[in-house]
This record gives structure tokens, sequence and C-alpha cells, in this order.
């Protein structure tokens, strides 16, 4: 996702695919809940995995289970190979130049935490600043928060429009002297805006100040490259890219990281160990202590192989079909407010409220036409302080999501206001 949608193929541009076919990749779509169809519309929360990526990982249990980095026998130097490949994989799906430069973590909240301990703790000291935005996720605010309380330092936020964007001139001006690292996510898990991250790299970059990029809902919605970007930090998860939980990215340069020291302590990490005192090992294996998640990892690598035989042309061009449809009809219910910009510059994911009627009971609702939405704070709960809510409900759509779909959800909600006005 190194271009807003935008900048990407229009439906038309491109040969679309086949969604019945696409949705046949994926077992539990097939599913009811509630003697219904699944409607699965919590994707930005965690994606479904393709057959793919379920029969990569139980392939690996089945026949090549060993532990990695530590046997000379068949199996573990084929899961070691397994383990690699995986990375290597990962790293050229995200444009990285070296496949070490590919860190697994269990997440991106993992991957921030990371980057927040053992590269910018060290760094800071009373009166400096860390710069958010004012659209994060709490992986990406508490992190940052510790290691305030912990030197003294402040955490301070870009804020938003009421568009729900940023405003480049007003991140430029927050960018002070005392700024020592701006982090903000590509694309907003609540907002869907797709953030301009070159410019903002370029404007903290510009002044000499690190960056770092949650991309855990971008990843899934468009290739993205890291070099190309310019940061100095982009981590994201597994589990929201279609593969499994329990893994994740975090990227950044050979020479950054392996000034930085360990995360965790353990196995695998260490170059020598003696009572007196331990030296490490470069990255990756000096920040991934201890058995690391390998079934994950390789499946996390299938994923990516199964998104680009796809093609992400024809990913973003059907979700972005997906998000107009779904803008257009949910706008026929009365009483309804969207969040978020213009669909030129978000993402597949829709927050509205329902005027008179709590997120809970329309997620709760929905669940019994067999619909899957999220409702709540989103984990971005200065978000809804800014926009004066204490909640939203959140329809997030994939790449095996139809317009279908998009239409009993919305059947449904008309069903939701009706009850609760004839209930009022
Ligand atoms: C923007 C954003 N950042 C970070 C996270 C944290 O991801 P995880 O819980 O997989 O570590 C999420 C999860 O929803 C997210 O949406």
């Amino acid at each position: 996702m190194s271009t807003p949608l935008e900048d990407s193929p229009a439906a038309s541009d491109v040969a679309p695919f086949d969604v019945a076919q696409v949705r046949a990749d994926f077992p539990i779509l097939s599913t009811e809940v509630h003697g219904k169809p699944l409607v699965y519309l919590d994707n930005a929360a965690t994606a479904q995995k393709p057959n793919e990526v379920i029969d990569a990982v139980a392939e690996f249990y089945r026949r090549e289970n060993a532990n990695i980095h530590r046997g000379v026998h068949f199996l573990s130097m084929q899961a070691t190979q397994r383990y690699d490949h995986a990375r290597a994989r990962v790293a050229r799906a995200i444009g990285a130049i070296e496949p070490r430069e590919v860190i697994f973590v269990r997440g991106a909240t993992e991957g921030i935490n990371l980057v927040a301990q053992c590269f910018l703790r060290p760094r800071l000291q009373a009166g400096d600043e860390i710069l958010l935005t004012g659209m994060e996720h709490h992986a990406n605010i508490i992190p940052w928060q510790l290691v305030a309380d912990a030197t003294g330092a402040q955490v301070r936020a870009i804020p938003i429009t009421d568009a729900g964007e940023l405003d480049l001139e007003q991140a430029v001006e927050a960018l002070t002297d005392r700024t020592r690292l701006l982090a903000f996510s590509h694309v907003s898990n609540v907002l869907g805006t797709i953030n301009s991250a070159k410019e903002l790299v370029a404007a903290a970059k510009s002044k000499g100040i690190p960056v770092l990029i949650d991309g855990a809902q971008a990843v899934p919605h468009g290739p993205v490259d890291v070099l190309d970007l310019g940061c100095d930090f982009y981590t994201f998860s597994g589990h929201k890219v279609y593969a499994p939980d329990g893994i994740g990215v975090l990227w950044g340069r050979a020479e950054v990281l392996n000034a930085m020291d360990p995360y965790q302590g353990g196995g695998d990490m260490i170059e020598r160990v003696r009572f007196e005192g331990s030296t490490f090992r470069a990255i990756p294996e000096r920040f991934e202590a201890g058995t690391p998640n390998i079934s994950a990892a390789i499946g996390l690598g299938v994923a990516f192989d199964y998104l680009e035989a796809l093609g992400w042309d024809r990913i973003q061009a059907h979700e972005a079909a997906l998000l107009q449809h779904g803008v257009q009809r949910l706008r026929e219910l009365p009483g309804i407010t969207l969040f978020g910009p213009d669909t030129a510059t978000r993402a597949s994911v829709i927050s509205f409220s329902l005027e008179g009627v709590h997120p809970h009971d329309v997620g709760t609702f929905l669940d019994g036409d067999g619909i899957a939405i999220r409702v709540g704070h989103h984990c971005a709960q200065p978000l809804m302080d800014r926009l004066g809510v204490a909640a939203t409900t959140r329809a997030s759509f994939a790449l095996y999501n139809t317009t279908e779909e998009i239409d009993k959800l919305v059947d449904s909600l008309h069903k939701v206001v009706n009850f609760f006005r004839d209930s009022s």
C-alpha cells in the first residue's frame, strides 16, 4: 500500500476475479451462524484463512514438525529451511532488501513494544516528545506512554481534521526539535483513512526524526514497499493478512536493528553465554529469543503467495467496489452518521452510528442474522473522544466479501432502525 487507493486501478481497468471461486478457498465462509449463512464483515479485527494457509500449517504438524536452528536431524533442518524461506518470502512481499531485516514477532503490538523499549527508551530524556496522531490504535499509544512515563518524556498527537484525516501542515508544525520519534498508522482501523505515509515520513526525516509506521490495517489491502516509504520501522500482524495468529513482522534497517539491545533474552539469540556476561547474535536471531511460532511464520509466507497469485490490483479493485457500494447503500439508512474521509483516500472500512441505537444493540441484532461486524471503541478511545461518541459500529470488507453481503447488512440495519423506532 505504497500508494493510496485513489491511485490503484479502477475496477473497470482490471479483470475481476471470480468471487465465488475465491470464497471457496475460505472454508469458514460456508458455515452458518444461528441457522443463517455467515456474513463476515469483521475483517479489520481478523481476516479468515484460505485453505492454502490452513493446509500449510496442518502439513507442518502432520509431516514436518521439529524445532528449528537446533537439530542436525532431517526434520529440524527442513523446518529451519521452511522458516528461513518464510522470512525471505515476507521480505520480498514488503520490499525489504534483506530477509534478516524481517524480525518475526507476535504481531504489530509486539513490534511496536520492541521499538519503544529497545530503540527509543535508551534515547529518551525528560522533556523529549514522541509524536503520534489522533487516530491511533491503543497498540500505537500505550507502548510509547510506558517509555515516556519511565523517562519523563511526553506523548503528543497530531490532531485529525473533521473529515478524519491528517493535515500535513499541522503535522509538520507538530514535529519539533524535541520530537524523538514519529509513529503513525498507515491506515486507520476505525476510519479507514489511508494516511499520506510517504509525505509524513519525508517531513519527519527532513528534521532527522525516526519514523515507525503501524501497518496493521494497510498490509491486508495492498502491496507495501518499506524502502519506498522511507520509514525506519514498519510493523504488521499476520492474522489480519489471511495468515495465522501469533505471528507478525517488525521490519527495520539492518544497521539500526543490529545497534539495538535485545528485547527478550533466551535461547537462539546468544553468541556466547558466561555467568560473568553474555554476547548476542546479530539480527534476526537477536530479537527472536526462544522457540518462535514456526508454523505461523510458514503460514504467513503462504498467505503472501496466495495474495500475490490473486493479484493486488484485482484485490484493490474489488475492495474499492465494495467500499463504494457499502457507502452508497449505508447512506440510505435514516439517522446514520458515517465517519471517515472520502472513499478515494480510505480502505474498505466503514464506521458509523445510528441515531438512538447503541452500537452494542446493533451488533447483537446483526448477529441474529448471521452478520459479524465490530462494535465498541475499537481500541481507539482518543479517536472516539474526538468523534464525540463512546463507540461506533464498524463493517470492514475483505477480498472475499460480496455486494450481496453488504445488501444483507443494510437490510438487517433497516430492521434494527424499525425495531428501535417502533419500541421508542
Ligand atoms: C491499526 C492497528 N494497529 C495495531 C493493532 C494491533 O494488532 P495486534 O493485536 O494483532 O497486535 C491493530 C489491531 O486491530 C490495529 O488495527
